[in-house]
């Protein structure tokens, strides 16, 4: 793992866990906003971000977000449409995306209505591109200011499964997933580590007692993808007391 500093945090509940995601980041718009005027952030799916998401759309969340400088991507997808209840991007914009006053230019859907995936994936890869100003990406100039993630039962991250082949994708940004590793069982679209580990911090989300085991085999530095992960800027875990494994406080 070469991410510059690896932390855990271990919060009380859900709700302190979207409390505490709130405000990472919202201090993250606050220094790189500094920075070049914009920000990026790359969503996550699942159930775990959702309490964030919710505060968000609400005050005191809601007033001291700069939306106007916000662009919302997301780290992967199913291929479904933006209206099946199982589309993060839906869920996102549900909960969240269109309830505030972020332009509409700012959000960045994975395009599912693409024919293919593989097809939604080429075009994630030119809008994430375009957005970069570059077809490399360059360590000292991360893609994005924050990347959300969420693991998986079976020690998955965004739509990157164990044994799959497109862990060791190191070129390219944006994969087609044909089969889920997990469920909903839909083809899926997803960033790979690379354009994830593009990033000044990499924030996962991670609460409830069913997820204990899989963290801790994680921690233990299983071969599993949430343990190959990395980021070329602080990568920080956040969990609740319900996930935590023995040891870990
Ligand atoms: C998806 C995801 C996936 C998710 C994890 C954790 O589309 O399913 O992006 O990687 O983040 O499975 O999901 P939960 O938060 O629901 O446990």
């Amino acid at each position: 793992m070469d991410s510059k500093h690896r932390q855990i945090i271990v919060v009380d509940d859900t709700a302190a866990l979207a409390e505490t995601a709130a405000q990472r980041l919202l201090s993250r718009i606050a220094q790189d906003g500094a920075r070049d005027g914009r920000c990026s952030v790359c969503l996550t799916g699942g159930s775990s971000p959702e309490g964030l998401y919710r505060l968000l759309a609400d005050e005191p969340w809601r007033g001291r977000v700069p939306w106007e400088r916000v662009h919302w991507f997301m780290g992967d997808d199913r291929f479904v449409p933006l209206s099946d209840p199982r589309s993060n991007m839906g869920i996102a914009k549900r909960l969240f995306l269109d309830r505030i006053p972020a332009p509409r230019g700012n959000v960045h859907p994975i395009p599912t209505d693409a024919n293919y995936p593989e097809g939604a994936a080429n075009l994630y890869a030119d809008a994430l591109q375009t957005f970069y100003g570059a077809d490399k990406l360059d360590s000292v100039r991360p893609l994005f200011d924050l990347v959300l993630m969420g693991l998986g039962p079976d020690g998955h991250v965004a739509s990157l499964y164990p044994q799959s082949r497109a862990l060791d994708e190191k070129e390219r940004w944006v994969l087609g997933v044909a089969k889920a590793g997990w469920e909903p069982f839909v083809p899926r679209v997803t960033l790979t580590f690379p354009a994830l580990a593009s990033t000044r911090e990499m924030l996962f989300l991670v609460d409830g007692a069913d997820k204990r085991d899989i963290l801790h085999r994680v921690f233990s530095g299983e071969d599993l993808p949430g343990a190959r992960v990395h980021c070329n800027g602080d990568l920080v875990w956040l969990i609740d007391r319900a996930a935590a494994p023995q040891g870990v406080s």
